[in-house]
């Protein structure tokens, strides 16, 4: 079926799944998505024109292209990593879709974001784990992870989101998984709302994706 592409994009958007091209050009619609995936929706519902946004874990771009498009012209998107062959990658990325100039790069880890930023953000975008193609030892840690969390949620702006897509097949990644879980799961129900995403019939191990909500305070 030939369908073009700005009626796939409105399909996406309706029914909040995902597009899938298959064998010969087939298009069909899936509900449920990666977790990568997921996570982009519910920041895409967070997220206005001229917004701030952080992608807190660089890495190949993939989120800091995504976030620069959703912000706009008028927004602004930092994005960290602590490997200068990340920000690297993202910059080339960045470059070929002339998006650049709407993010800044920033050489730290996530748990310094607070220097960074002079005001409150819509969205941060946690993608844990090591570098796709790059170095497996250079990974993140539950320690500056959870920093980094505790200092995304406190930029937050109410309605914002913060998502964290974690994973487990490498070493350490478990032991991440349950300080991550532990930590989200003991935040104030008052002032935000936790959810926890997980693929359950599919062979290896998935990744997962948190989502936090921060709630208007109560009157
Ligand atoms: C799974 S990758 C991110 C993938 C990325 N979202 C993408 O779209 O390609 C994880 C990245 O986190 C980075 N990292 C590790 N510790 C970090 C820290 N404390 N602060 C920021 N980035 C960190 C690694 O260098 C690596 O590039």
């Amino acid at each position: 079926m030939g369908w073009s592409r700005r009626y796939i994009r409105a399909a996406f958007h309706l029914n909040g799944g995902a597009t899938v091209c298959g064998e010969r050009g087939v298009v069909r619609m899936a509900l449920l998505s990666s977790a990568v995936e997921m996570a982009q929706e519910m920041v895409s519902k967070a997220v206005r024109e001229g917004d701030w946004a952080v992608d807190a874990t660089a890495g190949n771009g993939h989120d800091t292209l995504f976030l620069a498009r959703l912000v706009g012209e008028n927004g602004r998107v930092i994005a960290f990593d602590v490997q200068e062959e990340a920000l690297q990658n993202t910059r080339l990325r960045l470059q070929r879709e002339s998006l650049l100039s709407r993010v800044r790069l920033v050489r730290d880890g996530h748990e310094a974001m607070p220097h960074y930023l002079e005001r409150k953000v819509a969205a941060v975008m946690f993608n844990l784990g090591y570098l796709p193609g790059g170095s497996r030892d250079i990974i993140t840690r539950p320690q500056t992870t959870i920093s980094g969390i505790c200092a995304a949620l406190d930029l937050l702006q109410e309605g914002g989101v913060v998502t964290i897509v974690v994973y487990t097949g490498h070493p350490g990644g478990e032991e991440e998984k349950e300080a991550v879980l532990e930590w989200c799961s003991r935040l104030d129900q008052q002032r935000f709302t936790a959810v926890f995403c997980r693929n359950i019939n599919r062979a290896k191990k998935p990744p997962f994706l948190i989502t936090v909500e921060k709630h208007s305070p109560s009157p």
